[in-house]
Order: C-alpha cells, then structure tokens, then sequence
C-alpha cells in the first residue's frame, strides 16, 4: 500500500504556538514543583522537544518505549520494550505523548508509573481522538483534538516513515 500526505492540518507555527500554551499551563499548575517529563518513543520527540522548551520548572527528562497490540482481549496488551532510566519514586511524572488513540498504551502506563511510586502521573498529548478511546483515559493537557483519521508527521509515522515531516497532515491510503 502506498501513502502519500493528504491535507496538513497543524503546521509547526501552530504546534508550536500551542506548546507555548500549554507549558504555560504546566508550569503554573505544578508551581514550585519538579516535574519528570517521560518522552513516550518515539513519535512524541518533536512535541517533547516543543514542551520542554516552554515549561519553566525545575524537571528532569527521561523516555520509555512501550507497544500495544489488540490480542483477543478488548483491552489489549501492553508491552515495555524500553525502561526509564531514572528513579520516578516520589516524583511528578508528566508523560509526553504523541497521540491518545484507544488509550490503551497510556492506561498501562499510567498504572505502571503509580506502581513505581510516582507522587502524581499525568499526561501531555499533542493529539486526541476521543472518538476512538477503548480505555478510560483522559490526558490533563491536551494539544489538538482532532477526528478518527490516521495521521502522520511531526514524530508520527506510517510503518516508521514520514516522522520528519515539519506538520501533521492526514495519511491518504491507496
Ligand atoms: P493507543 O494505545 O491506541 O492510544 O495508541 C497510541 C499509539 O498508537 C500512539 O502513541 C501512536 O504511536 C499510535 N497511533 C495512534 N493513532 C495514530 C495515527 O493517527 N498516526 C500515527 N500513529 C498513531
Ligand atoms: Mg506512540
């Protein structure tokens, strides 16, 4: 199957305006905290890149490489192919995601954070398709809503391509 890049709908101004506000957000709500930013890999590199920039708090940066996959179960499985390096114990954990979907990854995550005990786990998504959400998540700092539609760019990818790409834009199938 062929893909090619369909309509853009975030430029880098855009996403990049928006990091703006939403570190604002982050860095009044967790006001004379630390905060540890947890880079989910690897489609949330550009958007963590944007945020960091624009959270003014004290914090520490680390990354975790996990993938899921419908089994037969509706809730899918889970799997953590790459650790954090750090310590999260007492920390306030602040994923960074690319895109919240079925919610499935994140649901795990946010489990496994708390489990490790955490002090608080939050999420920080660039994308929201509420519309597709199979697990009961609900990221605390949001980027851009957007419909059931497969898009890539700006980190995301098609079969590992087109993460490069300078915008989100729609993956056209044929
Ligand atoms: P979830 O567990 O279903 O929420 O899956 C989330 C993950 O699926 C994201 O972190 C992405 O890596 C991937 N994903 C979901 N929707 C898209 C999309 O539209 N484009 C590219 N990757 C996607
Ligand atoms: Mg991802």
């Amino acid at each position: 199957m062929d893909v090619t890049v369909g309509k853009i709908l975030f430029n880098e101004e855009q996403i990049r305006k928006k990091a703006k506000e939403v570190g604002k957000m982050i860095t009044e709500d967790y006001k004379g905290e630390s905060v540890y930013l947890v880079g989910t890999l690897r489609g949330a590199l550009l958007w963590m890149a944007d945020i960091m920039k624009e959270i003014d708090l004290d914090m520490e940066v680390d990354f975790i490489e996990a993938s899921s996959y419908q089994g037969t179960d509706t809730t899918g499985v889970v799997t953590i192919k790459k650790d954090v390096a750090g310590d999260v114990t007492g920390k306030n954990v602040l994923i960074i995601e690319d895109i919240v979907d079925t919610g499935t990854t994140l649901f795990k995550l946010l489990d496994y954070f708390k489990g490790k005990g955490a002090k608080s786990v939050e999420i920080c998504s660039m994308l929201n398709k509420p519309s597709r959400r199979r697990a009961p998540v609900s990221p605390k700092y949001n980027g851009f809503e957007i419909d059931d539609l497969f898009v890539i760019g700006y980190g995301l990818d098609y079969n590992q391509k087109f993460r490069n790409l300078p915008f989100v834009g729609v993956a056209e199938l044929r």
